[in-house]
């Protein structure tokens, strides 16, 4: 049976988190009811009255529920052609610095902050003629998400084979150890130039100018007011030259159109002015 979660049940399942000190307000209404009606099928409870008495008496339920609320799907390079993409900045970027700052914002279980890592080898790679262990020392990497789950996998950087099937054998071979059949874990020299932090990125703690801030598909399920004060932190954290990459069905918000000129519409890649 599908549970349908009217409006003002909404609203008391919001005010229950905020007095446990979850804010919800930082979500679209739509996807936050989509996601309580997973929980509700989850527990096998069948309407909304019923889930909200449980979400009263049980911790384990709301922690659960902002799981839910923490979609973390993802992958290795995820969408290529944007990964194509990205080596050339990368490029520019290590080509005018001796050290460059990246932000993974919404990093989920740290492959796309890996795959930065391995992009910046790669760009490293082709500015320098070859490769040089030390200049790995060059970038670092800050991955960042709202779940604290998520980022115990980053941390682990162990992964099935599903998850690297956009990289090449040779690419496999060269940037991780297969732990065992079909698991892969992420080489060290690659890990120590990443650290994974939580931040919630609706008051972000992050104060470090960045070179170039990855904010992929996380705007998606959040709310005008939180994509407008994720915008204003990254503006803040950028200066002139800094680049940013969005997902593929997201987009710069018109306020800040002064702030960034539009490099790559098609793979969402702006420059700060
Ligand atoms: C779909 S994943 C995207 C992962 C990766 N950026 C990618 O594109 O493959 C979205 C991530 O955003 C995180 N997220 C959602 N709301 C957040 C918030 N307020 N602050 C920080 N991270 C958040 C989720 O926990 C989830 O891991």
């Amino acid at each position: 049976m599908v549970v349908s979660i009217k409006d003002a049940e909404l609203r008391r399942i919001i005010q229950i988190m905020k007095e446990r000190g979850e804010s919800l307000t930082s979500y679209r209404e739509g996807f936050l009811k989509r996601r309580i009606t997973n929980r509700l099928r989850k527990n096998r409870v069948s309407d909304a009255e019923e889930y909200i008495r449980l979400l009263r008496r049980s911790s384990t339920e709301v922690k659960a529920l902002k799981e839910e609320l923490s979609i973390n799907v993802t992958e290795f390079f995820r969408d290529p052609p944007v990964w194509a993409a990205i080596l050339p900045v990368m490029c520019k970027l290590l080509e005018k610095k001796n050290s460059i700052q990246i932000w993974s914002a919404g990093t989920a279980s740290g492959e796309e902050a890996y795959s930065l890592a391995i992009t910046a080898v790669k760009a490293l790679k082709r500015i320098e003629g070859g490769f040089n262990p030390a200049a790995l020392r060059r970038f670092s990497i800050l991955g960042t998400d709202i779940s604290q789950n998520d980022l115990r996998e980053a941390e682990n950087g162990i992964y099935p084979e599903i998850r690297i099937r956009n990289l090449s054998m040779s690419d496999r071979r060269y940037f991780f150890i297969e732990k065992e059949p079909g698991w892969y874990q992420i080489r060290d020299e690659i890990k120590r130039r990443v650290i994974f932090r939580r931040d919630d990125l609706s008051r972000s703690r992050a104060t470090k100018k960045m070179d170039l801030i990855l904010c992929r598909n996380v705007m998606i399920y959040l709310s005008r007011e939180m994509i407008e004060e994720i915008w204003k932190n990254i503006r803040n954290l950028t200066t002139s030259g800094a680049y940013v990459v969005v997902g593929r069905s997201e987009t710069m918000i018109p306020q800040e159109r002064e702030y960034f000129d539009v490099i790559d519409p098609l793979n969402r890649i702006y420059r700060r002015t």
